[in-house]
């Protein structure tokens, strides 16, 4: 197996980190390899916020409860970011532009690009034997947070990063079979979907009772049904509105 995979099949969240700070001469790197994700159309409709001060970051912390949002060897925040681009424009131009902008396909290139340059950052960071852990929790309060980072309009705070040198090493979590996730010409909806999960409710519970830590008993199905009935962040609806994305 190659180094790529490898270190591709080896990914566990870290939540655990020491107190090594990154170097700037990593920080650098690790945002090249981020840049060099594909992107949609060469928009490149995101920017990723360093977060170094402390006071900000123990703030943000506050917002998503997770003790690794300080404590880690540095803090990305990944933004949806379409305000570059109207910034391109002079007034006249900028409202013609506003249609494609504000629209729900614009929302989905920024998500994308953001993503997608993240997980570029994360593999670049694992190659480097650094951990990361993503956080959505950043969103529990998404207007806090884009308060706290001076977020202009067309810009969105989707997630952060926490990276840094690993201070544990979690066992991997197992994933859906590939039957589930593959599926060949169509979208298959037979029972063998069934049969997937029903492995995979008794795979993840092995590992739940059996890992080094926070052992529990819990099945993916079970956690997913809660996950859906309890719905969290309706805010984050009006909040993307309210910076003019998503809005058409
Ligand atoms: C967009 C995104 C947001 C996430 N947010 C959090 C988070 O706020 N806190 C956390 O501890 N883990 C977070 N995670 C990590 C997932 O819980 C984790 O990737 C998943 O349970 C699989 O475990 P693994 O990464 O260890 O394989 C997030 C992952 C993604 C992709």
């Amino acid at each position: 197996m190659n180094h790529t995979l490898e270190t591709i099949l080896n990914h566990r969240s870290i939540r655990k980190f020491t107190e090594d700070k990154l170097t700037n001469e990593q920080i650098h790197t690790l945002i090249k390899a981020a840049q060099q994700a594909s992107t949609s159309s060469n928009v490149m409709a995101y920017t990723i916020i360093g977060v170094t001060d402390p006071i900000l970051k123990n703030e943000l912390r506050k917002v998503s409860g997770q003790t690794y949002v300080e404590h880690n060897g540095h803090l990305f925040v990944f933004c949806g970011d379409l305000h570059r681009i109207s910034q391109l424009a002079k007034p006249e131009e900028l409202v013609e532009m506003e249609e494609t902008i504000e629209s729900t396909e614009q929302f989905i290139v920024t998500t994308i690009d953001a993503a997608l340059s993240a997980q570029n950052l994360a593999i670049a960071a694992e190659s480097m034997g650094l951990g990361i852990c993503y956080l959505g929790s950043l969103r529990n309060d998404i207007y806090r947070v884009s308060e706290l980072l001076g977020l202009p309009e067309y810009v969105i705070p989707l997630f952060g990063m926490a990276v840094g040198t690993p201070a544990h090493k979690p066992e991997l979590k197992p994933r859906l079979p590939f039957e589930a996730v593959y599926h060949e010409n169509k979208y298959k909806t037979d029972e063998s979907q069934q049969t997937s999960i029903s492995f995979y409710d008794a795979q993840l519970q092995e590992y739940y009772q059996t890992r080094s830590s926070n052992t529990k008993t819990d099945k993916w199905s079970g956690q997913m049904i809660r996950k859906y009935r309890n719905p969290i962040r309706m805010d984050v609806s009006s909040f993307v509105k309210e910076q003019k994305l998503n809005k058409r």
